[in-house]
């Protein structure tokens, strides 16, 4: 069998146990990467799209004849963080690939009633959360070497979202905390680029998993997101996991600090009819 792309990689994707982050841990695992699964709990949300929805992302992996361990991990917990990279390390020896997935999304509300809870949450899990863990994947991949094959130290992708690059209604704490894991790329890329190490970011459109469900099913709201991007379908996992996977492959060693919008032309501005 030929060698796969990321063969003897390390990969902690947080988020791991449903929709964008259980699709990209397969993917990683794929092309060879040993993958920690860190997530709130193992099971997959129970209102996501997978076939597979019973079984575990590192079940799955372990199926198919890779290697995974799951972390029980809530990412604004900096000291769960700490814990769960620890472990990974000792169990793999190294790290490679931090993917963070995670995120938390509160039901629309306007500005003026959001309440200090949602703020402190968002601002916990979304900026509190992806810098915790930014920094400690950058502290390991610095006691790496340089691998000349791959063009890198280490790998970071950040799932922010089209709402952190496009003003939309009633969400502005989603949106706010969101926008800060874009600039949070765009700086952390700037300090470390000399370190040979990648950091870059996805914004999303509305993709079908579990967390987007509800606004999936509700007519109302569906007909407003799709008027609100040109392309005539929804997004996939699948749209998504092909753009972390990019990030992650030898062919993008070169590129650093980028935020990639993978959201049917949502980011472009007011689509006509
Ligand atoms: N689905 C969409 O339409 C959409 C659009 C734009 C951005 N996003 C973003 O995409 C990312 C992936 O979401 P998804 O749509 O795949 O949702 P999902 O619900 O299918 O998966 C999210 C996973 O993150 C985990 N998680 C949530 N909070 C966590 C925490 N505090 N610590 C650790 N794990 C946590 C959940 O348990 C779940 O397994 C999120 O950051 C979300 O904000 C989603």
């Amino acid at each position: 069998m030929a060698t796969r792309s990321l063969q003897d990689k390390v990969a902690l994707v947080i988020g791991a146990s449903s929709g964008m982050g259980r699709a990209t841990s397969l993917a990683l695992a794929n092309e060879g990467a040993k993958v920690v699964c860190c997530d709130l709990r193992a099971e997959a949300n129970p209102r996501g799209y997978e076939a597979d929805i019973e079984k575990t992302t590192s079940q799955l992996i372990v199926e198919r004849g890779g290697e995974s361990i799951f972390e029980q991990v809530d990412i604004s917990n900096t000291s769960q963080l700490e814990v769960a990279f620890g472990r990974a390390i000792s169990k793999f020896g190294r790290l490679d690939i931090l993917v963070n997935t995670s995120g938390y999304w509160a039901p629309f509300e306007e500005f003026v009633d959001e309440t200090d809870e949602v703020w402190a949450k968002m601002v916990g899990v979304h900026t509190i959360g992806s810098s915790k863990a930014m920094r400690l994947a950058i502290r390991q991949f610095l006691k790496q070497e340089v691998d000349p094959k791959w063009g890198s130290r280490g790998r970071i992708v950040s799932i922010s979202s089209a709402a952190a690059c496009t003003a939309l209604p009633k969400e502005v704490a989603y949106s706010a905390t969101k926008a800060s894991v874009n600039h949070m790329t765009r700086t952390a890329a700037m300090d470390h680029a000399k370190d040979w190490i990648n950091i870059n970011c996805i914004a999303p459109g509305v993709v079908a998993t579990g967390m987007a469900r509800g606004n999936i099913e509700d007519e109302a709201i569906l007909r407003q997101m799709k008027r609100s991007f040109p392309w005539p379908r929804l997004g996939t996992v699948d749209d998504i996991t092909a753009a972390v996977l990019f990030f992650c492959l030898p062919p993008s060693s070169w590129i650093t600090g980028q935020v990639l919008s993978v959201d049917g032309g949502m980011a472009l501005g007011i689509p006509s009819e």
